[in-house]
């Protein structure tokens, strides 16, 4: 029940992802709108609440590899195409490599820029700077790689998004279910209509 089996994935990596996609998706929106609110007071404390649940998805995607490198991987569904199993781990390398990259890029800015304003998580913990240079450029290189990142990851995760539904919809297969709930799944195969 909590941990994978070969069929589905186990109640803590189901509670994992569906967490840390919904703040994943969440920072993307509101990033995009707080460098673009003209009150300063509203923008800082959007900045604030961007930066700390940025953290959270840190610290929770660290539990999340520790988990699921103590865990069974579940074995992909005889449905699947081999081209369709490369572009699934491709794109599950590439956003369990984004839940790092992008919360790191934007504690380098946060660390790099001559404002030096401090960074705390949800008004509790003082976080450090990174041992980083401190400059506009600095700064604007990190604002701009960031952004980039945060937009490349955002457009895999709707590709990966739009797959599952098309699993589930189309192909009837049990691929979003075994994310959903920990024995909906048990001998594998197609969903009931
Ligand atoms: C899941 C993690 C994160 C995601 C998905 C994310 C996403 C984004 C996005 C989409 C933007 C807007 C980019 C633009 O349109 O210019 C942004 C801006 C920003 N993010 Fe993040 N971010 C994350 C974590 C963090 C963290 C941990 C920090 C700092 C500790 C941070 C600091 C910033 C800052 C300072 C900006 C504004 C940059 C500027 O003024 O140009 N972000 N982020
Ligand atoms: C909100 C809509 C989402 C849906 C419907 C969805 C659906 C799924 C499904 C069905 C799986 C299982 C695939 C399999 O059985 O092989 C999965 C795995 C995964 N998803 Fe999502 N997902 C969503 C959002 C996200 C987001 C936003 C991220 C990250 C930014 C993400 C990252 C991952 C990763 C890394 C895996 C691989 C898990 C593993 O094998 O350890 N997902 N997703």
């Amino acid at each position: 029940m909590l941990r994978n089996s070969k069929e589905s994935f186990g109640l803590i990596s189901i509670l994992f992802h569906w967490i840390i996609g919904l703040i994943f998706i969440g920072q993307i929106a509101l990033g995009y709108l707080m460098v673009r609110v003209s009150d300063f007071t509203l923008q800082f404390n959007l900045y604030q609440w961007h930066k700390s649940f940025g953290f959270l998805v840190l610290g929770l995607s660290t539990l999340r590899l520790l988990w699921k490198s103590a865990n069974l991987r579940p074995r992909d569904p005889a449905t699947l195409s081999p081209l369709e199993r490369v572009a699934a781990h491709g794109a599950h390398v590439i956003l369990y490599l984004s839940l790092f990259v992008v919360p790191l890029t934007g504690w380098a800015i946060a660390s790099s820029s001559p404002l030096r304003i401090p960074t705390f998580m949800f008004d509790l913990v003082v976080i450090p700077s990174l041992p980083i240079a401190i400059s506009d450029s600095a700064e604007a290189f990190w604002s701009a790689s960031h952004a980039w990142l945060a937009y490349l990851s955002a457009a895999v995760a709707m590709l990966h998004i739009l797959a599952a539904l098309h699993h589930h919809f189309w192909k009837r297969d049990t691929i979003l279910l075994r994310m959903l709930a920990p024995r909906a799944v048990r001998n594998g195969g197609r969903h009931a209509t």
